[in-house]
């Protein structure tokens, strides 16, 4: 019997100033439906943070997709780990200000959206959307 896992990826980057978040968000949404990746990208103005899952090759012709990209740069993978299930079955994106309400309003969207993701996956993201 074979059993089916997902590959969950979980990485952090640093972006070009001015980059269009929104433009990425567009192009991912149409190519990660039809790659069968789902997962979440968050963004403060500085930097990203990012889950990609799906299957094993997906994922890697994603991430090598995106790690190309000039957008951004210094990648940083923070988990790599098979999932018997998706944590994250949706897209989302998140605009983190630095303005302290702001920040805390996100972070409560986050830390909701992340309720079942594993608690090495939470802390990462906490820590990020504080620096
Ligand atoms: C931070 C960041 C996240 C991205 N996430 C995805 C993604 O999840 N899926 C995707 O297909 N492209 C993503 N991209 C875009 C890819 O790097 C690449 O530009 C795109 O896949 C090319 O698609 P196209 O050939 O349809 O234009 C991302 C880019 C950046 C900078």
């Amino acid at each position: 019997m074979t059993e089916t896992l997902f590959r969950q990826l979980f990485y952090t980057s640093r972006s070009m100033p001015g980059v269009d978040v929104d433009h990425i968000l567009q192009q991912s949404r149409h190519n990660n439906a039809v790659d069968g990746i789902t997962g979440l990208l968050w963004h403060d103005g500085t930097h990203f943070l990012q889950v990609i899952e799906g299957p094993d090759s997906s994922v890697a012709e994603t991430y090598a997709r995106i790690a190309n990209d000039p957008r951004h740069s210094e990648l940083t993978i923070l988990s790599d780990r098979p999932v018997e299930k998706r944590e994250f079955g949706y897209w989302s994106m998140e605009r983190a200000t630095r303005s302290l309400n702001d920040g805390e309003a996100v972070l409560a969207r986050i830390e909701r959206r992340l309720a079942g993701a594993p608690e090495a996956l939470r802390a990462a993201f906490t820590a990020a959307a504080q620096r």
